[in-house]
């Protein structure tokens, strides 16, 4: 059974080309058992007619908020009254500026005014319309008010520019509604208490991978997707805290209240780790760092002209290392990617790079696929100190990353919360 399943879902479509895939998602959302309703905007009925998702969903389109007929059959309080979730997708600027306003002009931001159901969005605009301070403040407004955002991805868009703005695939979006509906809304209550534990800590997150070039067109890189640092960065979010996120090369999007740093290279991700390590309280180095860089990029493409080509790697810096060296540093936790031995390799980047703790992955097999995947399951290990004599262990049972990211927090705030009681 999924987390959707019986589940009434609102679908909102607004103006925009991606309102085709919308017609997608619906099939999406009723394959995991939900029940779906479409609301259309006048904008996106100039992209889509209303008989499609009507033919699909099996039920009747609502488009008008003062049509007599419609109102009969099911008014637009009791349309409000009868979804689980709102989920709109895409959400154009325009229809992004509405609710943050509070506007109640067309049937679909009524039904958001109307409704205490969770609202989820996956905007879709133009690459320059989602940066745009306007849109930026709108989006702040409405995560702070509880509504959860699905992408933007990056790519080409339909307009021929390329950049973040794109709606996310269909299955991107059920799979992140599934995640966080499974781990929001039904999370367990022990979840529940941790809310705040991170209130007024700055916490800075490296995610994702790194790329070394190799020439213009070719690099070293591999299979961190960033799910795992980017699920940590919204749960420390959630638990109050400021956070940083570092993020290398991933096709991901962050709440807009995280403050985000792009970059590429490992020399890059230490550059702006430590222009923001200062205030850091927390750092937990999730980045799968390339450990080696090429000693020479060059400039021009390389030729097919030797049957054998070898290339000189020189070892990357340790950013994880080199914060836990700072003399004012924070309280820093590394991630171990395992494929053998995990305990003995995690004890002993711990007790290496001076950490206050440890969380190791599995990563060998079928059964352990932590790259990429949605799921994770860690043994999180700290250390014997002077003051605490004991060193610890506690494991995360397989859970998505989200729930996951969950446990590790509330594991490092109850660390740090010991760790300073000692020290005053
Ligand atoms: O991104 P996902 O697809 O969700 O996958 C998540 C993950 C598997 C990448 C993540 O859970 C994980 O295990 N990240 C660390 C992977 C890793 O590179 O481990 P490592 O054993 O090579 O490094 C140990 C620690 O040192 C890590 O905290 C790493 O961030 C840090 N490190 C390593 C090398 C380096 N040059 N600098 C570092 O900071």
């Amino acid at each position: 059974m999924s987390a959707l399943t019986n589940k009434k879902i609102l679908l909102g479509v607004t103006g925009g080309i991606a309102a085709y895939k919308s017609a997608v998602l619906a099939r999406r959302l009723m394959d995991e058992g939900a029940t779906v309703r479409v609301v259309m905007t006048p904008g996106a009925q100039a992209f889509m007619q209303p008989l499609t998702f009507q033919a699909l969903t099996g039920n009747p389109v609502h488009v008008d908020l003062l049509d007599p007929a419609a109102e009969a059959a099911m008014g637009h309080i009791e349309l409000a009254r009868w979804a689980h979730y709102i989920l709109i997708a895409p959400a154009s600027a325009n229809t992004l500026a509405r609710l943050a306003h509070g506007m109640a002009s067309d049937l679909l931001s009524t039904l958001c005014l109307a409704t205490d159901s969770p609202l989820f969005v996956a905007p879709a605009m133009n690459r320059l319309m989602w940066t745009n301070p306007a849109t930026v403040e709108n989006c702040a407004q409405l995560a702070a008010r509880g509504v959860t955002f699905f992408g933007p991805g990056d790519g080409a868009q339909a307009c021929g520019e390329t950049g973040s703005g794109r709606m996310l695939e269909p299955e991107q979006i059920r799979d992140q509604l599934l995640s966080t509906v499974a781990d929001k809304f039904n999370s367990p209550p022990d979840h529940q208490p941790i809310q705040d534990k991170l209130r007024s800590k700055h916490v800075l997150i490296t995610a994702g991978p790194t790329q070394e070039a190799i020439d213009p067109v070719r690099y070293i890189s591999n299979h961190s997707s960033g799910k795992m640092g980017f699920a940590i960065a919204e749960a420390a979010l959630a638990m109050g805290a400021q956070v940083t996120l570092i993020a290398g090369p991933v096709a991901l999007s962050a709440s807009p209240q995280i403050q985000r740093v792009d970059t590429v290279s490992a020399i890059s991700m230490l550059d702006a780790v430590m222009a923001h390590v200062d205030n850091a309280d927390i750092f937990i180095s999730v980045a799968a760092v390339a450990d080696y860089r090429l000693e020479t990029v060059v400039n021009q493409k390389i030729k097919k002209s030797h049957e054998n080509l070898t290339l000189s790697l020189v070892r990357n810096p340790d950013i994880l290392k080199a914060v836990a060296a700072l003399p004012k540093r924070p309280f820093c936790v590394g991630f171990a990617a395992e494929t053998e031995n995990v305990e003995a390799h995690a004890q002993e980047k711990l007790q290496r790079k001076k950490l206050d703790l440890i969380a190791a992955n599995h990563v060998a097999g079928e059964d352990n696929a932590v790259f990429g995947t949605d799921t994770n399951a860690l043994d999180v290990y700290w250390p014997a100190t002077a003051k605490d004599t004991s060193g610890g262990h506690i494991s995360i049972p397989s859970a998505n990353k989200q729930s996951v990211a969950y446990s590790l927090l509330n594991i490092i705030a109850d660390r740090l919360a010991l760790i300073d009681q000692k020290s005053s």
